[in-house]
């Protein structure tokens, strides 16, 4: 059943190729999304004024990668929020908002109770679901699947980078619906896209570097992830894994923050992931998170880097570098977010943990 892997976790993780692929596959042709699930009239998607995400947990965290790609393809606003914040503190919803609800289970009752709160306002909800038949795809107005499979360990891998494929697929078919692109942008897009599979396949051969890695540091007490723009969320995410399978102390920061107070934090022999942006990126933002690397550095931080190939501006300040393929900069999370689920699984394993159940969690929380 695991494949021959110690675990459904480490089966999971190892899937995440194919699984980016079924995400995509069949909903792109001749340069056009074909969204037959979305059924939202397209007058309708034309007037919406916002995009309000919910969800919890690693779904959240996929949300607030997704706010980057949609707003930047839509130009609309997207608010990203935990369930269980949206639905008690009376949140500006209207008809012109979309609501996304993303949810692995389609069960989440802090999400579900979210979904129908905004449709009591009048929003319409998409929700982006694995599970085929579960109760928040029912409720809302249109369901997109992410066709990852079955996801049975606890903690969620690939179910993450199918969220994420999925909500890419629905904001450039936003965009493509309400005339934000020319055709041709669209078709590059989606061209990059489809060459995923294979970057997320080479950044898994690369996986004994990081079981190593997780080996040699199976006695850390205490991780810290930073990362800025989309590598923000991708820090959330790195830290919420370690914390749930492997019960260490592990925070995410925005890179930009650190000066602001977690730099303290900072002393001899700590390690910190840092997700360091593209070097070919359109602002300063790669030249800024070097920086920092270099800051913690001085102040005794074990640097682990996970950088694009052929960065080598990281490699004076880099204790460990990991190395990712290049791709565009909103699609960097689909490749940087698996070293640090690798790294988190076999540190549990390494520590002799259940990875697969970890202590005091559900793989599906139906009550509030
Ligand atoms: C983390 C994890 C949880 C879930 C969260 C939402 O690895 O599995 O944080 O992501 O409970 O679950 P779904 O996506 O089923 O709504």
């Amino acid at each position: 059943q695991k494949g021959g892997y110690p675990s459904f976790m480490a089966k999971e993780i190892h899937e995440q190729a194919s699984a980016v692929a079924d995400t995509l596959r069949g909903r792109m042709e001749n340069g056009r999304l074909h969204l037959d699930e979305m059924k939202i009239d397209p007058a309708l998607l034309r007037s919406i004024d916002k995009i309000v995400v919910v969800a919890c947990g690693t779904a959240a965290n996929a949300g607030s990668v997704v706010k980057y790609a949609i707003e930047h393809w839509c130009r609309i606003p997207v608010e990203v929020e935990l369930a269980h914040e949206f639905r008690y503190r009376d949140p500006v919803v209207t008809e012109k908002t979309l609501v996304i609800a993303i949810s692995q289970s389609g069960e989440t009752m802090d999400t579900l109770m979210a979904v129908r709160h905004a449709k009591e306002q009048g929003a319409k909800v998409v929700a982006i679901c694995n599970t085929r038949g579960s109760t928040i795809p029912r409720e809302s107005d249109a369901a997109l699947y992410l066709n990852v499979g079955p996801e049975i360990a606890v903690a969620s891998t690939k179910a993450y980078l199918g969220q994420i494929g999925a909500c890419y697929l629905l904001g450039l078919y936003l965009a493509q619906e309400r005339g934000n692109f020319f055709p041709e942008e669209i078709a590059e897009i989606m061209h990059d896209l489809e060459g995923l599979p294979d970057k997320v396949q080479a950044v898994l051969d690369n996986a004994a570097q990081v079981e190593q890695l997780a080996h040699d540091m199976a006695d850390a007490t205490s991780v810290l992830f930073l990362g800025r723009h989309v590598g923000y969320p991708t820090a959330m995410e790195g830290a919420l894994k370690l914390k749930e399978i492997a019960y260490i102390h592990a925070e995410g920061f925005a890179a930009g923050e650190l000066k602001h107070g977690p730099i303290a934090l900072v002393d001899e022999g700590q390690p910190v992931f840092i997700i360091v942006p593209s070097p070919r990126g359109r602002d300063s933002l790669h030249s800024k998170v070097v920086s920092n690397i270099q800051e913690i550095r001085a102040r005794g931080a074990r640097t682990m880097v996970i950088a694009e190939e052929g960065d080598t501006d990281v490699e004076p300040y880099a204790d460990v570098v990991i190395r990712v393929p290049a791709t565009r900069t909103l699609f960097a999370p689909l490749l940087t977010i698996i070293p640090l689920q690798i790294f988190a699984c076999e540190l549990a394993t390494a520590k002799g943990l259940d990875v697969d159940q970890p202590r005091n969690l559900a793989k599906s929380v139906t009550v509030e």
